[in-house]
């Protein structure tokens, strides 16, 4: 099938209470491993690309490997998505080369560093909104700033999401998800110790969907840094710090209360990086990349079938036929930005 719009999926995921996994893809072994993994599972599945994925692999052949997977792989529902855009510029770009889901990430300043005032936020969101929307496209928006500063993404500061301002965000833009700041962050080294309730404000993402049930939530920074992970990579001459992620628990009660996508790049990252220090350390003779690249890919596969299991995604891909952009566009028009969910 052609790829689907996020919200369609978002929207049958709330219809099922269930999350769905959004990984970060940069090259043919990630995209082969979801969807692999998406196929073994049976599941729904959001593969996004940040704007450092666009520029490393290259915005055509990101968008033929998205097109060879709708190809192989025809019985998986699969959205395309900008993660983290940082100007409706790039989400123009992102709609143009085919995605069928962009983030307008309002939060940060088109630096992607320096933290936004809400006004800024709301008028770059809503114009993206007014943009994606006339062609059917979805959109995220960020309300809050995430912890960390890797990978070229976050200001360093932590900015927890205020319900009210959450309200008004959301009534404003009309966006069709919305990416709350809980204490998460980006990268491998989130937490110091495992976070407990005090340190993963879950409470926020109640407080949120009681006062907006039918708008998606999205969580960022949900790697879950599984120990065996690290000690694999360093067994193998790694040097990852002690480090906790999120729990996969608090991301299925974060599922209870309305958070429909979830973020997952660095536990990706982990696998395949053990997998290619052992292969490498197992046997140094070798120099076949696909002597190493294999078990990576492997490595990837397994931990996203572990999630979509855990999200509750499996089993799901068969619910819907896909409804084109056009139709979407179609309903926008007449129902206006805040379609009914449920
Ligand atoms: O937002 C962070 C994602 O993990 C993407 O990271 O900008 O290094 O591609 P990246
Ligand atoms: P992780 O670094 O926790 O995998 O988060 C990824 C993310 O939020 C991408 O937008
Ligand atoms: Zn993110």
């Amino acid at each position: 099938m052609p790829l689907v719009t996020m919200r369609q999926l978002l929207d049958e995921a709330a219809r099922g209470g269930y999350g769905v996994g959004a990984f970060n893809v940069n090259n043919l072994e990630q995209v082969q491993a979801i969807m692999e993994a998406a196929r073994e599972t049976g599941s729904p599945v959001i593969i996004q690309a940040s704007r450092g994925a666009r520029k490393y692999a290259n915005d055509r052949f990101l968008y033929h490997l998205m097109e060879a997977a709708t190809e192989v792989y025809p019985e998986i529902p699969v959205a395309l998505h900008q993660d983290h855009g940082n100007s409706p510029e790039t989400c123009e770009s992102a709609i143009e080369l085919g995605f069928t889901s962009v983030m307008m990430d309002g939060s940060l300043m088109e630096d992607a560093k320096t933290p936004a005032d809400f006004e800024y936020n709301v008028r770059v969101t809503r114009e993206v909104v007014e943009m994606a929307h006339e062609r059917g496209v979805t959109v995220e928006g960020e309300l809050g700033t995430l912890g960390g500063i890797e990978d070229d993404v976050g200001s360093g500061e932590v900015h927890l999401t205020e319900p009210d301002q959450a309200v008004e965000f959301v009534e404003r833009t009309g966006v069709d998800a919305l990416a709350v700041a809980i204490g998460t962050s980006h990268g491998a080294y989130k937490f110091t110790k495992e976070p407990d309730r005090e340190v993963l404000a879950m409470h926020i993402i109640e407080e949120i969907n009681r006062r907006l049930p039918t708008t998606h939530l999205v969580m960022h920074g949900s790697s879950s840094v599984p120990r065996e992970l690290v000690d694999l990579i360093n067994r193998y001459g790694g040097e990852i710090r002690p480090t906790w992620g999120v729990p996969v628990r608090e991301i299925q009660e974060g599922i209870k209360y309305g958070v429909r996508k979830i973020n997952v790049d660095t536990d990706l990252r982990l696998a395949a990086t053990g997998a290619i220090r052992r292969a490498f350390a197992e046997d140094p003779s070798e120099y076949d990349p696909r002597y190493y690249l294999t078990p990576a890919r492997e490595a990837m596969k397994g931990i996203v079938k572990a999630r979509m299991e855990e999200f509750g995604q499996a089993g799901h891909a068969g619910n819907y036929e896909p409804i084109s952009l056009g139709d979407m566009a179609v309903r926008y028009r007449e129902k206006g930005h805040l379609l009914t969910t449920t």
